[in-house]
């Protein structure tokens, strides 16, 4: 492994995932946790416990805080739901924990790695159209909260993350779109250079809500369900109850809809630029593209539209919930 590589990580931040890239001999390495946790009272006797069996927590005001992946068993263990740092791709205003829970989680993450001077790109969502400084907050907290444990940092809008983990054979230009819990990010670049970016905030949460009040369910169940039976194709599992079969297409196909619309807003004004005329590829990321089926529901809807760019294609990322991570990693490679 080279000497510069080492000392370099591509962070994502999601809703959902917190996912650290770095570089192995030629290899990229991903190692992640989930953006989550519970808070238990406080005592001597359980904190003991924990640390014995080595699982992640923190103490704060008189609580314990289990985060990352051990959350979602305690959260089972205890009846409840499991409380979220971020909300809608950004840190939750009505969660004073999240900032220290997602600090912990990525030094959970960076454990053993060498932190300080290391040179660390992290995803932020992009501004919703209209709204240019939606998400200051979020990038400059999170910004300090890096800087403190050491990284030196940059920032990358996860639409051209998507992009730089995917698309370096055609020179990075093209089209990224992550579908992750709380946001869809979506990215046209020319060369690198971003050219439209934005983000709308309809991803795997909304299907999970929408889909979840139809069918009268609770949405953590749905999530689960999802992941596991759901499938575009036709092929979901008879393990999912019919109506929520139903609702999950609905609310699928709602999402693909609201998201080729978004970007025929974004694009129009970029039809008559010369330099986008030739067929562009389209890359899908992020969780919510892994239903089976779902980059040929959404190249057939787009097919249908009257879309503003060529596109020569529309692929899956070779792995979608690490595409934003390896493409911040890449950055971090690269410029920094
Ligand atoms: N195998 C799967 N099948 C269907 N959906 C999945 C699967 N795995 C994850 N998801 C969904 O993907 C979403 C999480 O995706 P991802 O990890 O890309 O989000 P994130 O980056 O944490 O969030 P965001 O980008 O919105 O901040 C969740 O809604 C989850 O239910
Ligand atoms: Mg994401």
């Amino acid at each position: 492994m080279s000497q510069e590589g080492r000392n370099r990580f591509g962070l994502d931040v999601g809703t959902s995932r917190i996912v650290l890239a770095r570089r192995s001999g030629e290899e990229y390495q991903f190692d992640s946790q989930l953006n989550a946790f519970v808070s238990i009272p406080w005592s001597k006797l359980t904190c003991e416990v924990l640390e014995k069996e080595r699982i992640p927590h923190a103490r704060s005001d008189g609580q314990i805080l289990v985060f990352g992946d051990a959350s979602e068993r305690f959260a089972d263990l205890l009846h409840t739901e499991t409380r979220r740092p971020m909300l809608e791709g950004a840190l939750n205003p009505e969660e004073p924990e999240g900032l220290s829970v997602v600090r912990a989680i990525v030094e959970l993450l960076t454990g053993g790695l060498e932190r300080k001077g290391s040179k660390l790109c992290y995803s932020i969502p992009a501004p919703p159209v209209g709204s240019p400084d939606a998400f200051k907050f979020h990038r400059v907290a999170l910004a300090q909260m890096l800087e403190e444990l050491g990284f030196e940092v940059r920032s990358l809008e996860e639409g051209l993350a998507v992009i730089f983990a995917e698309l370096a054979d055609f020179n990075y230009t093209g089209i990224g779109v992550s579908l992750g819990a709380g946001l869809t990010n979506v990215c046209l670049a020319y060369l690198s250079v971003p050219v439209v970016s934005f983000s709308l905030p309809k991803a795997g949460d909304h299907v999970d809500a929408g889909a979840a009040a139809a069918a009268g369910e609770v949405a953590t169940r749905v999530r689960v369900l999802k992941e596991q039976y759901f499938s575009l194709n036709g092929l979901s599992s008879d393990r999912l109850p019919g109506k929520l079969r139903q609702a999950l297409r609905v609310f699928y196909d709602d999402l693909i809809r609201g998201v080729i619309e978004a970007m025929q807003e974004a694009f129009e004004q970029q039809r008559a630029l010369p330099r986008l005329n030739r067929p562009l590829p389209l890359v899908l990321a992020g969780g919510t593209a892994l239903v089976p089926g779902f980059r040929d529901r959404f190249e057939h809807a787009l097919r249908q539209t009257d879309f503003p760019l060529r596109v020569s294609e529309i692929r899956l990322a070779a792995d979608p919930l690490h595409a934003p991570a390896k493409g911040a990693l890449v950055a971090a490679l690269a410029d920094m």
